[in-house]
């Protein structure tokens, strides 16, 4: 049987680039589902699909297909067949995927391939809804947050190393909103699950955090 990890948390606590880590050190496969989410977003968006319009939405969702592969080791996601992994990071596609997450016709389109690949591999899977709603049984489950002080500000670090234009303050603000829309949609909201363990990483390193899940992860394994 495959063992399972849940990463579930809001923006910018760090997930990926954790997740990321640990599951090298644990010889286990990474599913980034917060790119699957995009990939199908930005299919809406260069159909020009009104979302608030289930028929509309659900035709769309027809002519959209996203899987995953890896090279290198390091998962990439396709639309259509083409890989739109670098395409998915912008600014725009982050906003309008909070969005199109919240609909159910969209959420149902991803539900069994994440639970497929979880099945047959040892996958260290993030997103949202992971731990509460895709893989209840997973054998770890972790919520991993951090301040909306302390998101804002490594987001803001991103940003600046990217050369790009940006201000503290509007960070904080979109990522507030964009915590609110997680939390408060009606289908899979961003929510601990009551066996998940928390992990607030504001003030921890990247190698710390890693270093817990880790090694939480190796006790599990032991049992
Ligand atoms: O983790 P991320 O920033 O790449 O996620 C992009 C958006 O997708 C985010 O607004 C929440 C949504 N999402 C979701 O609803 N469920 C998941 N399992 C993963 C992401």
């Amino acid at each position: 049987m495959s063992f399972n990890i849940a990463i579930d948390g809001p923006a910018g606590a760090g997930k990926s680039t954790i997740a990321k880590r640990a599951a090298k050190e644990l010889s286990f496969i990474y599913v980034d589902t917060g790119a699957m989410y995009r990939a199908i977003t930005l299919g809406l968006m260069r159909a020009g699909t009104r979302i608030e319009d289930a028929q509309e939405l659900a035709r769309a969702l027809e002519e959209i297909e996203v899987t995953i592969d890896y090279q290198d080791g390091v998962q990439q996601v396709y639309l259509n067949g083409e890989n739109v992994s670098g395409q998915i990071r912008t600014e725009e596609v982050s906003a309008r995927t909070s969005a199109a997450a919240a609909k159910p016709q969209v959420r149902a389109k991803l539900t069994d391939l994440q639970r497929e690949l979880a099945r047959r591999e040892n996958v260290l899977m993030d997103g949202r809804d992971i731990g509460t709603a895709i893989l209840p049984d997973a054998q770890l489950k972790i919520y991993l947050t951090a301040s909306v002080q302390t998101r804002a500000e490594r987001r803001y670090k991103e940003l600046c190393e990217r050369g790009e234009d940006c201000s503290l303050e509007e960070i904080a603000k979109e990522i507030e909103e964009r915590d609110y829309r997680d939390m408060h949609r009606e289908i899979a909201p961003l929510k601990q699950a009551e066996d998940a363990v928390l992990v607030d990483s504001s003030g921890m390193t990247v190698e710390e955090v890693t270093a817990r899940i880790v090694n939480l992860a190796r006790e599990r394994m032991q049992m």
